[in-house]
């Protein structure tokens, strides 16, 4: 390909140089291509009307010709002259998202032609928030074609580093208008069907649309990673994202997560492998070795999104070799970080719900009231945990001491029908997390069975055995403030 001489320019968002954005403009008019700044990422941008225009975006890219492009517009009205028809449900999507990180597919009119759509009788639209993206559509006087500024396969670019490190001599233009706020693509949503489907989750989530309509559906290609499935957008069928490095996707539980990660990444170590680590503001300290980077807060998952990218490329240059990634919840703006993710990733890790048991002497009294009353609290959080308890020197099959269930009772707690149970190999094994009630509970198991060092950790809660009830009532109150602090501290 030649190499085209890329002028690079700045622009404050807040105070645009339209003396600047009007020789962008130009550029589009003439059929060139800018590079310019969205809210989502950066968007390699040509005249839509322009086939010619088009084909560079394509080239630039390396793009394959079976991916289609998004349309951006400025204006309603523009929109009327590039679909068929707008459907009741995009006027309401539109009202209520746009602009924004939105992108809707329509049944196109000619005046688009099969370049852009790579030969699909429909058109994906978006009307970008971003200032500059706006002002330049206005001041081209045409709806603009573009993809993200990615070199075709890479991480979406969200800054103009990004953007300079894949398409430096391969466009016209670069407008630097500093970092993009959300940092994932838009949603794609198909309005042309009865029910909105989302065909690649985005900044306008699923539970956003159901709120308008009630329903809203998933591209099955986005839920199920079976690779017979056609995705609709055909952009979802390719591996994507991709830093240079492997990346091992760590799904599951958090806590088995890091344990896991840390395992793995020491053995890479050893065979000479660099490692990157993708973690969270809540994990970061917890690893010692590899390249750590902290994507965002998981309690705020927008810092997740907007880091993700950066995060991804910045492996890139630390030449890792691997990458170990730790996984996101999949709800609201999670499903696009996690859709993102494992578009990325070559291989997943399926590490499941963690499993936790209390243990105490007997069996009848502190660790049953633990066992019931962490299953009360993770239902009412609605988290996925295994909870069991056992004893040290139990009898099987005896119940909770009335005390310990009358005290529970107080909480709505019922382990009336609680058995006892010895300890043993079998059940020790099964769990990730021992938690005993005393240090000397710990001792003991430490020294009577193999391999639970680094999974066992103890409460300082004494026996209320024989006591009267308020004995029992205060030690259920203990009981709950330490397995509250451990599921606040979210990992141990
Ligand atoms: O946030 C964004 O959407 C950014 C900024 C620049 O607007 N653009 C972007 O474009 O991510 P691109 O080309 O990287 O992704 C467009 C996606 C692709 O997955 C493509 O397959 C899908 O939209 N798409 C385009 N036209 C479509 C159509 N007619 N039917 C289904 N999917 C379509
Ligand atoms: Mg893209």
């Amino acid at each position: 390909m030649d190499i085209i001489n890329t002028k690079i320019v700045k622009i404050n968002p807040n105070n645009i140089d339209y003396e600047i954005l009007s020789e962008a403009a130009l550029i589009i008019q003439n059929g060139g291509t800018v590079i310019f700044p969205t809210e989502t990422v950066y968007g390699l941008g040509a005249n839509a009307l322009n086939e010619k225009a088009c084909d560079k975006i394509y080239k630039a890219k390396g793009r394959p010709g079976d991916n289609p492009l998004i349309v951006h517009i400025n204006s309603m009205e523009e929109l009327n002259d590039l679909v068929e028809e707008i459907p009741e449900n995009a006027k309401i999507l539109a009202d209520k998202f746009w602009p924004g990180p939105l992108t809707m597919i329509f049944h196109k009119r000619d005046i688009i032609s099969y370049k852009i759509t790579a030969g699909l009788e429909t058109v994906a639209v978006r009307m970008p928030e971003n200032k500059i993206a706006q002002e330049l559509i206005r001041l081209s006087k045409c709806p603009i074609a573009a993809p993200s500024a990615n070199t075709s396969g890479k991480p979406s670019p969200t800054s103009a580093e990004h953007v300079i490190e894949d398409m430096l001599g391969k466009v016209d233009m670069i407008i630097d208008g500093g970092s993009c706020e959300i940092g994932l693509e838009s949603s794609v949503i198909d309005i042309t069907s009865e029910i909105p489907t989302v065909l690649r989750p985005g900044g306008v989530t699923k539970e956003d649309i159901e709120k308008l309509f009630g329903k809203c559906d998933y591209d099955p290609a986005i839920i199920k990673s079976d690779e017979n499935i056609v995705p609709k957008s055909p952009g979802q069928k390719y591996r994507h994202y991709s830093p240079k490095a492997e990346l091992i996707l760590y799904k599951g539980d958090l806590h088995k997560t890091v344990k896991e990660i840390k395992k793995d990444c020491k053995r890479y170590i050893s065979e000479g492998k660099k490692v990157g680590i993708i973690a969270s503001e809540q994990t970061g300290n917890l690893y010692d070795e590899g390249i750590v980077k902290v994507v965002g807060d998981r309690n705020n998952p927008l810092t997740v999104a907007s880091g993700l990218f950066n995060v991804l490329r910045s492996f890139d240059s630390s030449e890792a070799d691997i990458i170990l990634s730790e996984a996101f919840d999949d709800k609201g703006i999670g499903k696009a970080i996690m859709n993102r993710l494992e578009k990325a990733s070559s291989k997943k890790i399926e590490l499941g719900k963690l499993r936790v048991l209390f243990v105490c002497t007997g069996n009848t009294c502190r660790s049953p009231m633990a066992e019931g009353i962490m299953k009360h609290i993770i239902d009412k959080r609605g988290l996925d945990i295994e909870i069991s308890s056992a004893g040290i020197s139990a009898v099987d099959g005896q119940s909770a001491s009335k005390n310990a269930v009358l005290a529970l009772k107080e909480m709505s707690i019922d382990i009336s029908s609680h058995k006892s149970r010895q300890v043993s190999k079998e059940i020790l094994d099964r769990a990730d997390l021992i938690l005993t009630m005393t240090s000397q509970h710990k001792e003991i198991l430490l020294r009577s069975f193999k391999g639970l060092e680094d999974k066992i950790y103890s409460f300082n809660i004494q026996d209320p055995y024989g006591g009267s009830y308020n004995v029992y009532k205060a030690c259920s109150e203990e009981i709950k403030n330490e397995i509250l602090k451990i599921l606040d501290r979210q990992i141990i």
